[in-house]
This record gives structure tokens, C-alpha cells and sequence, in this order.
């Protein structure tokens, strides 16, 4: 089968490359992201296989039917930049990885708050220029703090673990609460009010749905700590960014460490080094001292991108075999409107 891949990253290509080994399928890569005016390249191919930047609205779908798609592989768990609707409408088979590594992104959680907290990241740029002073790098011991998870599917799971090896006592909220961390005296599962008012650290690992949408806004913020340190790995949109803005502002939270951010889109992924940002809610988070950002990289883990491509080409080979579909994700699947996921697993994001 020809493999069409957008929005291809250099880091990830060796990965499929090897993962296709045998080589079972022809694999062509294209930078650009799929959108209605790069359809037209995926002309010939059978499958094309798509990263969260892609665009798969009806129109694309229509443009990758006239040109011979039947089968879309996502190389991600979310699957909200695809129009299921028009994808089942028009006979498209749509696979996805559903999990990968929650190590990935649970270590890279707790490597944002050492960072922010022991301020490596400033320490880091001062040493570079020979500036060997310690003034303004002090932290707090993580050790006996309270952690508060929101979240303890696979990924909060993974990061409450790592938080109590830590010493620190982990408060979580879950509707569906963790009976096996709970019986293993990981966690101790809190009310959401308990858990934003106790907790030293809060780390956000939950879906987006659209009732998780902005959940930390400003009567949220205004119920934690006013030293809290403030997580989030799971999806820029749990937060209300100008609510974040304002209380950091006030110097109403200790800091916040971010991998995702609402308005991400089009940002991410990208090098902007030698252009003018044009979110000034970003470059207002950026400015602060006590806000430290990734881009949307917490998954980027060689096992996390191994797991990526084998799963993805798996996907493929089950289709091309007419095997069942283990990864399939269909319209009916779709929660509201705007797709973000169900209760399932189903979540976007990478
Ligand atoms: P999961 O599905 O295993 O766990 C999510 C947990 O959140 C479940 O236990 C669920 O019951 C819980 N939950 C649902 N609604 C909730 C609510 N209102 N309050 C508290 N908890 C709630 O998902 P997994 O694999 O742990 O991923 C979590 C999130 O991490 C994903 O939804 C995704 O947005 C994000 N993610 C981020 C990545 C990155 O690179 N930054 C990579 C992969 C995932």
C-alpha cells in the first residue's frame, strides 16, 4: 500500500522507516500539513497518514476520496481534526493510536515542575554566560509536599506514582476514581474543592471534553494555594489562559508549567524564531518568570514514537489484510459538536 504522511516531523521519520523494515509498504513524507489546499498530494495514494496539525474537514475528505484515500492513519490518539461524519459518509476508514507511552508524558510532567521549581532552566543560561551566582534560584523541597492529580487514567496514574517515590502525599479527583492506586496507598481520592485547596501541586492528566473545557478558570484558581504550582500536560484548553494571566499577575499562584497551550494551533511545531508572535496571550505567558512552556512535546520519547510507528503501520496492515480494525474510531464515537474525545480513552492531543 502507498503511504502518504503530512505534517512530517524529522524526528519521527527514521521511526517509521525502520518500523516498515521489511518494507511492507511504500512511504512517501510530506512536510506541509494536510488541509484543503494540499489535499491534491495525497492523488494516487491509498492511505494517508495524519498528525494533529492536519486539517481533515468534509472538504479534504472529499478531495482524498476524488483522489483514491480509503484509509486514514492517525498517528496520534486524538482524532478531533477529522471530520468522522464526512469520513463514514464517504466510505473512509479512519485508525488511530489510542496509547502509546504515559511514561513519555508523565516524566516530562515532572521534569517541568524540577525545572520550574529548582529554575534548571535559569540556572542552565547563567552558568552558559559565566554568571556563577545562586541569587534567585531557590526552590522548595518537593519532598512532603501535597500533590494534587487531576486525572488518574494512564498518564496520572504513571505521575502520582512518580510523585509519591518523591515523598509527597498525592490527592486525586477522578469520576471514575483509581481503585488499584487508591488500595496501594498511592493516592487518596479528594473532592475537585479538596484537592485545589490542599494541594502544593496541581497536575492536570484528563481529557478535554467540552465540560472539562477552561475547568481551571478563575474560581478555580481563586480556590488553590497561593504558592500552588500549577501542570498541565493534558490539553491547553483545560485552562483559561486570560484567568491564568490575570493570577499570576496578582502573584495569586506560585508559578505554571506548561506543555499545551488553548490557542496552540498553528503555532506549535513550528519554528517562529524569525517572526513576530502574533498571540499576545502567549507572549504574555512567556513573559512571566514564573511560567515555564514546552511545545506540546511531552510525548516525544524514542519508546513513545517506536510505540507510534508500529502501532500506525499495524493499523495499516489490518486494514490491508481486511482484518479487524483493533483502532478504529468511528462518527458514532463523537461526543457534541466539536469533538474531544469520550470516556473511552478517546482524547485529543497527541
Ligand atoms: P486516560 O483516558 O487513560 O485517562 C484520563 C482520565 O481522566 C480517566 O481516568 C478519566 O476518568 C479522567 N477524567 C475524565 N473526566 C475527568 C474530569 N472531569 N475530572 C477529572 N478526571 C477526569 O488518558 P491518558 O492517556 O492518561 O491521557 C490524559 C490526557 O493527556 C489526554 O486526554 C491528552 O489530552 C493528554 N496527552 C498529552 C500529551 C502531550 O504530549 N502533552 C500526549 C498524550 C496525551
Amino acid at each position: 500500500m502507498n503511504i502518504a504522511f503530512f505534517s512530517t516531523h524529522n524526528f519521527e521519520k527514521d521511526f517509521f522507516v525502520a518500523a516498515n523494515a521489511r518494507p511492507q509498504f511504500k512511504l512517501t513524507f510530506f512536510e506541509p500539513a494536510l488541509n484543503q489546499q494540499t489535499a491534491p498530494l495525497a492523488k494516487g495514494f491509498e492511505c494517508v497518514c495524519c498528525f494533529v496539525s492536519d486539517q481533515l474537514d468534509g472538504v479534504t475528505l472529499q478531495l482524498l476520496k476524488q483522489g483514491g484515500v480509503r484509509l486514514i492513519a492517525l498517528r496520534s490518539a486524538g482524532y478531533n481534526n477529522v471530520d468522522l461524519e464526512s469520513a463514514d459518509r464517504l466510505g473512509i476508514t479512519v485508525v488511530r493510536v489510542p496509547a502509546y507511552s504515559p511514561h513519555a508524558v508523565a516524566e516530562h510532567a515532572v521534569g517541568l515542575l524540577l525545572s520550574l521549581n529548582r529554575k534548571i532552566h535559569k540556572a542552565y543560561a547563567r552558568v552558559r554566560e559565566m554568571n556563577f551566582s545562586l541569587e534567585r534560584l531557590m526552590g522548595f523541597d518537593l519532598f512532603g509536599k501535597t500533590v494534587g492529580v487531576v486525572g488518574t487514567g494512564r498518564i496520572g496514574s504513571v505521575f502520582a506514582t512518580i510523585m509519591q517515590g518523591f515523598g509527597c502525599r498525592v490527592l486525586a479527583f477522578d469520576p471514575r476514581p483509581n481503585a488499584e492506586l487508591a488500595s496501594k496507598g498511592i493516592i487518596t481520592d479528594v473532592s475537585l474543592e479538596e484537592l485545589y485547596k490542599k494541594s502544593d501541586i496541581i497536575s492536570l492528566h484528563l481529557p478535554l471534553f467540552p465540560e472539562t473545557r477552561h475547568m481551571i478558570n478563575a474560581s478555580a484558581l481563586a480556590q488553590m494555594k497561593r504558592e500552588v504550582i500549577l501542570l498541565n500536560t493534558g490539553r491547553g484548553e483545560l485552562i483559561d489562559s486570560v484567568a491564568l494571566i490575570e493570577v499570576l499577575k496578582t502573584g495569586q499562584i506560585g508559578g505554571a508549567a506548561l506543555d499545551v497551550y488553548e490557542e496552540e494551533e498553528g503555532i506549535f511545531f513550528k519554528d517562529l524564531s524569525d517572526q513576530i508572535l502574533k498571540d499576545d496571550g502567549l507572549a504574555r505567558l512567556l513573559s512571566f518568570p514564573n511560567v515555564l512552556m514546552t511545545s506540546h512535546q511531552a510525548f516525544l520519547t524514542k519508546e513513545a514514537l517506536e510505540k507510534i510507528a508500529a502501532i500506525t503501520l499495524q493499523n495499516i496492515s489490518e486494514f490491508g489484510a481486511g482484518n479487524k480494525l483493533h483502532n478504529q474510531v468511528h462518527a458514532k464515537t463523537h461526543i457534541g459538536k466539536k469533538q474531544f474525545g469520550s470516556r473511552e480513552g478517546n482524547h485529543e492531543g497527541t
